[in-house]
Protein backbone atom coordinates (compact mmCIF):
# COMPACT_ATOMS: atom_id res chain seq x y z
CA UNK A 1 0.00 0.00 0.00
CA UNK A 2 1.36 3.49 -0.87
CA UNK A 3 1.41 5.63 2.23
CA UNK A 4 0.82 9.60 1.74
CA UNK A 5 2.41 12.71 2.84
CA UNK A 6 1.34 15.79 4.59
CA UNK A 7 2.78 19.33 4.82
CA UNK A 8 2.63 20.91 7.52
CA UNK A 9 3.17 24.31 8.16
CA UNK A 10 5.28 24.60 11.42
CA UNK A 11 4.81 28.12 12.55
CA UNK A 12 7.81 30.62 13.05
CA UNK A 13 9.07 28.34 14.89
CA UNK A 14 7.56 28.14 19.19
CA UNK A 15 5.73 25.11 19.44
CA UNK A 16 2.76 26.25 21.03
CA UNK A 17 2.02 28.71 17.46
CA UNK A 18 1.76 25.50 15.84
CA UNK A 19 -2.00 24.58 14.68
CA UNK A 20 -4.10 21.59 16.32
CA UNK A 21 -4.34 19.87 12.66
CA UNK A 22 -0.41 20.17 13.01
CA UNK A 23 0.33 18.16 16.39
CA UNK A 24 -2.26 15.50 15.20
CA UNK A 25 -0.45 15.08 11.90
CA UNK A 26 2.91 14.72 13.77
CA UNK A 27 1.52 12.25 15.67
CA UNK A 28 0.42 9.92 13.55
CA UNK A 29 3.44 10.40 11.54
CA UNK A 30 5.71 7.48 10.65
CA UNK A 31 8.66 9.71 10.15
CA UNK A 32 9.48 13.38 9.80
CA UNK A 33 11.38 15.32 7.67
CA UNK A 34 12.05 18.41 9.20
CA UNK A 35 13.57 21.81 8.86
CA UNK A 36 15.84 24.27 10.82
CA UNK A 37 13.08 26.83 11.30
CA UNK A 38 10.36 24.46 12.57
CA UNK A 39 9.59 24.06 15.96
CA UNK A 40 11.69 20.63 16.24
CA UNK A 41 12.86 20.89 19.64
CA UNK A 42 10.18 18.97 20.98
CA UNK A 43 9.74 16.23 18.10
CA UNK A 44 10.29 13.20 19.95
CA UNK A 45 7.75 14.16 22.27
CA UNK A 46 4.96 15.17 19.45
CA UNK A 47 6.06 12.70 17.15
CA UNK A 48 6.26 9.81 19.05
CA UNK A 49 6.51 6.88 17.01
CA UNK A 50 7.81 8.82 13.78
CA UNK A 51 11.48 8.47 12.87
CA UNK A 52 12.92 11.69 12.86
CA UNK A 53 15.30 13.16 9.33
CA UNK A 54 16.84 16.56 9.77
CA UNK A 55 16.87 18.18 6.35
CA UNK A 56 17.91 21.34 7.34
CA UNK A 57 20.70 24.08 7.04
CA UNK A 58 22.34 24.86 10.43
CA UNK A 59 26.02 26.01 10.64
CA UNK A 60 28.30 23.08 10.09
CA UNK A 61 25.39 20.82 9.05
CA UNK A 62 25.45 20.12 5.43
CA UNK A 63 21.70 20.95 4.06
CA UNK A 64 20.04 17.74 2.03
CA UNK A 65 19.31 19.72 -1.39
CA UNK A 66 15.53 20.12 -2.28
CA UNK A 67 15.16 17.52 -5.29
CA UNK A 68 17.00 14.81 -2.51
CA UNK A 69 14.44 15.90 -0.23
CA UNK A 70 11.26 15.00 -2.77
CA UNK A 71 12.73 12.23 -3.35
CA UNK A 72 13.25 11.48 0.11
CA UNK A 73 9.57 12.01 0.34
CA UNK A 74 8.55 10.09 -2.29
CA UNK A 75 10.39 6.80 -1.05
CA UNK A 76 9.18 6.85 2.54
CA UNK A 77 5.54 7.47 0.97
CA UNK A 78 6.13 4.96 -1.68
CA UNK A 79 7.16 2.62 0.99
CA UNK A 80 3.71 2.49 3.06
CA UNK A 81 4.54 5.35 5.63
CA UNK A 82 2.99 8.34 6.43
CA UNK A 83 4.91 11.20 5.91
CA UNK A 84 4.75 14.38 7.45
CA UNK A 85 7.44 17.14 5.99
CA UNK A 86 7.44 19.89 9.19
CA UNK A 87 8.22 23.39 7.08
CA UNK A 88 8.98 26.98 9.39
CA UNK A 89 5.70 29.38 8.71
CA UNK A 90 3.57 28.13 6.11
CA UNK A 91 4.57 25.81 3.70
CA UNK A 92 3.63 28.42 0.28
CA UNK A 93 4.98 30.93 1.61
CA UNK A 94 8.77 31.47 0.20
CA UNK A 95 8.92 27.51 1.32
CA UNK A 96 8.93 25.36 -1.82
CA UNK A 97 5.97 23.55 -0.87
CA UNK A 98 4.49 23.96 -4.33
CA UNK A 99 7.65 22.42 -5.26
CA UNK A 100 7.15 19.50 -3.01
CA UNK A 101 2.92 18.92 -3.82
CA UNK A 102 4.18 18.60 -7.39
CA UNK A 103 6.49 16.06 -7.17
CA UNK A 104 4.73 13.87 -4.86
CA UNK A 105 2.14 14.41 -7.56
CA UNK A 106 4.17 13.18 -10.03
CA UNK A 107 5.00 10.22 -8.21
CA UNK A 108 1.17 9.62 -8.00
CA UNK A 109 1.35 10.09 -3.83
CA UNK A 110 -2.08 11.52 -1.98
CA UNK A 111 -0.79 14.89 -0.14
CA UNK A 112 -2.47 17.25 1.92
CA UNK A 113 -1.13 20.67 3.38
CA UNK A 114 -1.53 21.96 6.26
CA UNK A 115 -1.73 26.03 6.81
CA UNK A 116 1.38 27.27 9.10
CA UNK A 117 1.52 30.93 10.52
CA UNK A 118 3.93 32.70 8.58
CA UNK A 119 6.95 34.28 10.07
CA UNK A 120 6.01 37.00 7.33
CA UNK A 121 3.43 38.33 9.58
CA UNK A 122 4.26 36.78 13.09
CA UNK A 123 7.71 37.88 13.37
CA UNK A 124 6.86 41.65 13.01
CA UNK A 125 4.01 41.22 15.16
CA UNK A 126 6.26 39.67 17.73
CA UNK A 127 8.46 43.15 17.82
CA UNK A 128 5.27 44.96 18.17
CA UNK A 129 4.83 45.90 14.54
CA UNK A 130 1.72 45.76 13.07
CA UNK A 131 1.82 45.69 9.11
CA UNK A 132 -1.29 47.24 8.50
CA UNK A 133 -2.62 50.35 10.52
CA UNK A 134 -5.60 52.48 9.89
CA UNK A 135 -3.99 55.76 8.65
CA UNK A 136 -1.38 54.64 8.04
CA UNK A 137 -0.62 51.52 5.94
CA UNK A 138 -3.41 49.95 4.17
CA UNK A 139 -1.44 46.94 2.52
CA UNK A 140 1.95 45.20 2.87
CA UNK A 141 4.44 43.18 0.07
CA UNK A 142 6.04 40.05 1.23
CA UNK A 143 9.07 39.57 -0.94
CA UNK A 144 12.24 37.08 -0.86
CA UNK A 145 15.26 39.20 -0.94
CA UNK A 146 17.42 35.73 -1.54
CA UNK A 147 18.03 37.48 -5.14
CA UNK A 148 18.45 41.51 -5.72
CA UNK A 149 15.33 42.63 -6.83
CA UNK A 150 14.76 43.93 -10.29
CA UNK A 151 14.18 47.60 -11.32
CA UNK A 152 10.91 46.97 -12.06
CA UNK A 153 9.95 45.31 -9.18
CA UNK A 154 11.83 48.16 -6.45
CA UNK A 155 9.82 50.91 -8.69
CA UNK A 156 6.09 49.05 -7.80
CA UNK A 157 7.80 48.50 -4.42
CA UNK A 158 8.82 51.90 -3.82
CA UNK A 159 5.51 53.39 -5.32
CA UNK A 160 3.06 51.69 -3.47
CA UNK A 161 3.11 53.43 -0.43
CA UNK A 162 2.39 50.30 1.88
CA UNK A 163 4.54 48.14 4.24
CA UNK A 164 7.35 45.88 2.59
CA UNK A 165 8.10 42.46 4.16
CA UNK A 166 11.42 40.98 2.92
CA UNK A 167 12.81 37.31 4.24
CA UNK A 168 16.02 35.82 3.98
CA UNK A 169 17.11 39.95 3.35
CA UNK A 170 20.09 40.04 5.89
CA UNK A 171 22.83 40.00 2.67
CA UNK A 172 20.71 41.81 0.31
CA UNK A 173 19.86 44.63 2.88
CA UNK A 174 22.39 47.27 1.18
CA UNK A 175 21.16 46.39 -2.43
CA UNK A 176 17.24 46.59 -1.11
CA UNK A 177 17.58 49.47 0.56
CA UNK A 178 20.21 51.61 -2.43
CA UNK A 179 17.42 50.45 -4.50
CA UNK A 180 14.02 51.68 -2.53
CA UNK A 181 15.73 54.99 -2.31
CA UNK A 182 16.80 55.26 -5.79
CA UNK A 183 13.61 54.44 -6.96
CA UNK A 184 12.21 57.18 -4.73
CA UNK A 185 11.60 56.09 -1.74
CA UNK A 186 12.28 58.83 1.34
CA UNK A 187 15.26 57.79 2.72
CA UNK A 188 13.93 58.57 6.03
CA UNK A 189 11.55 55.71 5.99
CA UNK A 190 11.43 53.42 9.06
CA UNK A 191 13.44 50.43 8.62
CA UNK A 192 13.23 47.07 11.21
CA UNK A 193 14.94 43.71 11.32
CA UNK A 194 13.44 41.29 13.56
CA UNK A 195 15.61 38.34 14.21
CA UNK A 196 15.01 35.25 16.17
CA UNK A 197 11.01 36.15 16.25
CA UNK A 198 9.39 34.23 19.04
CA UNK A 199 13.14 32.21 20.04
CA UNK A 200 15.29 33.02 22.83
CA UNK A 201 17.68 36.14 22.61
CA UNK A 202 14.42 37.95 19.60
CA UNK A 203 16.12 41.26 18.92
CA UNK A 204 14.33 44.06 17.00
CA UNK A 205 17.30 46.71 15.27
CA UNK A 206 15.42 49.75 14.01
CA UNK A 207 17.06 52.74 11.27
CA UNK A 208 15.80 54.69 8.45
CA UNK A 209 16.34 53.46 4.79
CA UNK A 210 19.24 55.77 5.10
CA UNK A 211 21.14 54.27 8.57
CA UNK A 212 19.38 50.70 8.65
CA UNK A 213 22.75 49.12 6.97
CA UNK A 214 24.77 50.89 9.06
CA UNK A 215 22.90 49.97 12.11
CA UNK A 216 22.34 46.37 11.17
CA UNK A 217 26.54 45.68 10.70
CA UNK A 218 27.01 47.51 14.21
CA UNK A 219 24.60 45.23 15.99
CA UNK A 220 25.66 42.23 14.01
CA UNK A 221 22.51 40.86 12.57
CA UNK A 222 22.08 37.76 11.37
CA UNK A 223 19.80 35.58 10.04
CA UNK A 224 16.83 34.58 10.08
CA UNK A 225 15.49 37.76 10.32
CA UNK A 226 12.70 39.62 9.07
CA UNK A 227 13.14 43.19 7.67
CA UNK A 228 10.05 45.33 7.73
CA UNK A 229 9.97 48.68 5.42
CA UNK A 230 7.31 51.53 6.00
CA UNK A 231 5.58 53.87 8.67
CA UNK A 232 4.31 51.09 10.83
CA UNK A 233 8.11 50.33 11.88
CA UNK A 234 7.49 53.64 14.08
CA UNK A 235 4.74 51.67 16.30
CA UNK A 236 7.15 49.10 17.21
CA UNK A 237 7.59 48.35 21.05
CA UNK A 238 8.89 44.55 21.27
CA UNK A 239 5.95 44.71 24.46
CA UNK A 240 7.17 47.36 26.00
CA UNK A 241 4.08 49.76 26.12
CA UNK A 242 6.24 53.04 27.37
CA UNK A 243 8.96 52.53 24.16
CA UNK A 244 6.16 52.17 22.11
CA UNK A 245 4.58 55.14 23.41
CA UNK A 246 7.83 57.55 22.95
CA UNK A 247 9.15 56.06 19.65
CA UNK A 248 5.19 57.30 18.38
CA UNK A 249 5.52 60.13 19.88
CA UNK A 250 9.15 61.04 18.63
CA UNK A 251 7.81 60.16 14.89
CA UNK A 252 4.89 62.27 15.31
CA UNK A 253 1.97 60.01 15.55
CA UNK A 254 0.71 61.14 18.68
CA UNK A 255 -2.41 61.51 16.83
CA UNK A 256 -2.42 57.65 15.09
CA UNK A 257 -5.83 56.58 14.79
CA UNK A 258 -6.67 53.04 16.00
C1 LIG B 1 12.89 29.96 3.34
S1 LIG B 1 12.03 31.23 4.15
C2 LIG B 1 10.65 30.31 4.75
C3 LIG B 1 9.49 31.15 5.18
C4 LIG B 1 8.35 30.34 5.77
N1 LIG B 1 7.76 29.49 4.78
C5 LIG B 1 7.29 31.22 6.43
O1 LIG B 1 6.15 31.25 5.99
O2 LIG B 1 7.62 31.86 7.44
C6 LIG B 1 13.02 31.46 5.58
C7 LIG B 1 13.03 32.90 6.07
O3 LIG B 1 11.88 33.17 6.85
C8 LIG B 1 12.20 34.12 7.84
N2 LIG B 1 11.94 33.52 9.17
C9 LIG B 1 11.36 32.34 9.41
N3 LIG B 1 11.21 32.13 10.74
C10 LIG B 1 11.72 33.22 11.35
C11 LIG B 1 11.86 33.62 12.71
N4 LIG B 1 11.44 32.85 13.72
N5 LIG B 1 12.43 34.82 12.97
C12 LIG B 1 12.85 35.63 11.97
N6 LIG B 1 12.75 35.30 10.67
C13 LIG B 1 12.19 34.12 10.35
C14 LIG B 1 13.65 34.50 7.65
O4 LIG B 1 13.69 35.63 6.79
C15 LIG B 1 14.19 33.27 6.97
O5 LIG B 1 15.37 33.55 6.26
Amino acid sequence: MTGQVTLVGGGPGREDLLTLAAVRALEAADVVLYDRLAPYEGLTRLAPTAELVDVGKRPGHHAIPQHEIEELLVEHALAGRHVVRLKGGDPYVLGRGGEEVLACHRAGIAVDVIPGVTSAVAVPGAAGIPLTHRGISHLFTVVSGHAPLTDDELTHLAGLGGTIVVLMGVNSLPSLTAGLARHGMSVDMPVAIVERGFQPGQRTTIGTLADIVFAAGRAHVTSPAIVVVGDVVRLAHDGDAEASDLMRRAAGFAAVST
